[in-house]
């Protein structure tokens, strides 16, 4: 086991800062991994970020960080948490904790967000605070709770 913790996001959050600020913020994915990593740092923890539109590239890197004995992985599977049975397959193949991230609330949002995927097989959820979603994930792994 590392004290590595991979972030993975899913489909167009390459646009945060750019993208329906009024819902996702203005802090851009970059933002967000510099914020972690400072955060990590005191927490004794390696952030490694990550961001792909490709499904079949969330579900590889889940495998691989089952392979690299990673401590947990922060999951913003974006658009794929509400249609992605294999995400959902992939997190019950490892057995590496999965904490759901999302920076918005899905279940305030239309009713086809309320379904999650990810959720039935994550540890935890942390969602709707925003970039603060990340940190509150991370500081749930320091803090032992997954
Ligand atoms: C999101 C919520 C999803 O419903 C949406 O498809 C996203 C972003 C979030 O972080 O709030 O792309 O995962």
């Amino acid at each position: 086991m590392t004290n590595t913790i991979l972030v993975l996001n899913g489909p167009n959050l390459n646009l945060l800062g750019l993208r329906e600020p009024e819902i996702y913020g203005s802090d851009t994915l970059d933002d967000i991994a510099g914020m972690l990593e400072d955060r990590a740092l005191e927490l004794g923890f390696t952030i490694d970020m990550r961001q792909t539109n490709h499904e079949g590239m969330l579900v590889d890197w889940l495998h691989e960080a089952q392979a690299d004995g990673v401590r947990a992985v922060l999951l913003n599977a974006a658009a794929y948490t509400h249609t992605s049975i294999a995400l959902l397959d992939a997190i019950k193949a490892i057995t590496i904790p999965v904490i759901e991230v999302h920076l918005s609330d899905p279940k305030e949002r239309e009713e086809f967000r309320h379904l999650s995927y990810v959720g039935m097989a994550a540890a935890l959820t942390v969602e709707g605070h925003g970039a603060g979603s990340y940190r509150l994930a991370l500081e749930a792994v320091a803090a032992g709770k997954v």
